[in-house]
């Protein structure tokens, strides 16, 4: 089997444990095959040094990681990549904050990737690129001649042809995606609205009688949909083993017999996170017995620090979470904890196992594993309630089982909160289990099989006929 290589902004470090489902998964199959994972390490150095590649092998993988000078972290990760792509693929227009200068950063940093995958190469690797700070690296590579297959998956959305379109240079983005064989979106949605892009920027069609073949005058490449998934069982497997945490032990003892209702995101105005909050006050207004019987948990690491949005809304939830307890808290009950870091997978584990409601109210996501999870770590005979917005990837699947709301309508959140509280164990075994069906049905591991089988079929890519 062929090498295969990864690329993508972050790398995971193999001396630590793998953090998530996708970690594992990419982990196995490069394990499997051999191969580099290759990306940024996460550092920053002076703007005169020269960044060199620093490789570490881990049993049949190389780990491949290079610096950022300080500039080339300002233009391309805050500036090009989360101040304009990242706020556009999530129908943030209004947030983004576009400069040229910016926009030559990313496409510099992906001609340094480029440049530093280059060496590394065999005829025969397969390649898999990550992620929307990365669209322009296949054709970098093609510049120089590399002619192996390279695949790209998109992680989060890809938003309406009138929304990407807005961004300056969307043209020259798009033009370059089409030197990848094979693009993966999370949902037929973001594939008919990527392919739609092409169509409009009259960059490529889609060839009749062969879907999801798209073609430019030179050369076809495909677009598909491959939702990301879990490690469902072992998920399932860390969930039933966190009860022996002493962590879990004292989040129960704490919670003296409250419900407790969960939320975890990054810190991200794509998560919905005062629109939540919201919700849950009007939940606690509409239904004042459930006063001093529920708590909720809102776990939210910091992220993307020096980006002038997320340092906003920081503030925005504190002072929120702050209004709710000074409003509804009492001499012994505290409606709301707000907590600010990150937790390894045994707690976040055990927590959404404890959790009888979760709140999954993104205003926009690719998928949202954090829903995918939820689910995985319920004990079947008692399970929770998962309340879902529908604006997340998760719910093309998760629909039968989830309570769907629009996280723009805090006043559905509450209602849903209401109907989570009240909902009979029957009804919650039943709703659980046609989701966890799902789960088991569909695993990263199968995601990921799909993807590289997908890109490593005969045609893939192909010159375009005439
Ligand atoms: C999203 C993106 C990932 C990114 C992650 C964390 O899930 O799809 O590519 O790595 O957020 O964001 P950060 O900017 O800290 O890498």
């Amino acid at each position: 089997m062929s090498r295969l290589i990864v690329v993508s902004n972050r790398v995971p470090d193999p001396r630590r444990p793998a953090a998530g489902g996708l970690a594992t998964a990419l982990t196995a199959a490069l394990q499997a095959r051999g191969g580099i994972w290759m990306g940024w390490s996460g550092e920053c150095c002076d703007d005169d040094t020269e960044p060199q590649l620093r490789q570490r092998q881990a049993g049949a993988v190389t780990y491949a990681v290079t610096d950022l000078s300080a500039r080339d972290h300002a233009e391309y990760y805050q500036g090009f990549a989360n101040s304009v792509l990242w706020p556009l693929c999530h129908y943030r227009l209004g947030l983004t904050d576009y400069a040229r200068k910016d926009a030559a950063g990313y496409w510099r940093v992906n001609r340094l990737f480029a440049g530093h995958l280059l060496p590394l190469l065999r005829k025969d690797d397969v390649l898999w690129v990550h992620d929307y700070h990365l669209l322009p690296l296949a054709a970098e590579l093609r510049l120089h001649g590399v002619t192996n297959p390279i695949g790209f998956f998109m992680h989060i959305p890809w938003p309406a042809p009138d929304v990407f379109l807005s961004v300056p240079g969307s043209d020259a983005l798009l033009s370059a995606m089409t030197g990848y064989d094979l693009l993966g979106f999370q949902t037929e949605n973001d594939t008919a609205n990527f392919a739609q892009c092409l169509a409009r920027s009259r960059i490529a069609r889609p060839m009749p009688g062969d879907p999801g073949r798209l073609a430019t005058r030179q050369r076809s490449f495909r677009a598909g949909t491959f939702p990301i998934s879990i490690d469902t069982a072992g998920f399932a497997r860390t969930a039933e083993q966190a009860v022996r945490n002493p962590a879990m032990r004292r989040l129960q003892e704490t919670l003296r017999g409250q419900r407790l209702i969960l939320g975890v995101d990054r810190l991200d105005y794509s998560k919905g996170i005062p629109q939540r909050i919201e919700g849950y006050r009007r939940f606690l207004l509409d239904r004042p017995a459930f006063q001093g019987q529920v708590t909720y948990l809102q776990i939210t690491p910091k992220s993307r620090a020096g980006v002038e949005q997320y340092e906003a809304l920081q503030r925005e939830i504190a002072e929120q979470a702050g209004h709710l307890a000074g409003e509804l808290g009492r001499l012994d009950w505290a409606p709301m904890r707000y907590v600010n870091r990150s937790f390894g997978q045994s707690v976040l584990a055990g927590t959404c196992r404890m959790a009888r409601a979760a709140l999954v109210t993104p205003l926009r996501d690719g998928m949202n594993l954090v829903a995918k999870e939820y689910v995985a770590a319920q004990d079947p005979a008692d399970p929770g309630v998962l309340i879902l917005s529908r604006f997340a990837g998760a719910a093309q699947e998760l629909d039968e089982g989830a309570l769907l709301v629009n996280p723009y309508d805090v006043e559905a959140i509450a209602g849903a909160l209401g109907q989570a509280m009240d909902m009979a164990p029957e009804e919650r075994r039943e709703r659980h289990g046609a989701m966890l069906r799902v789960l088991q049905d569909h695993t990263v591991f199968d995601w990921c099989d799909s993807f590289l089988s997908a890109l490593s079929a005969p045609g893939a890519a192909q010159a375009a006929a005439g």
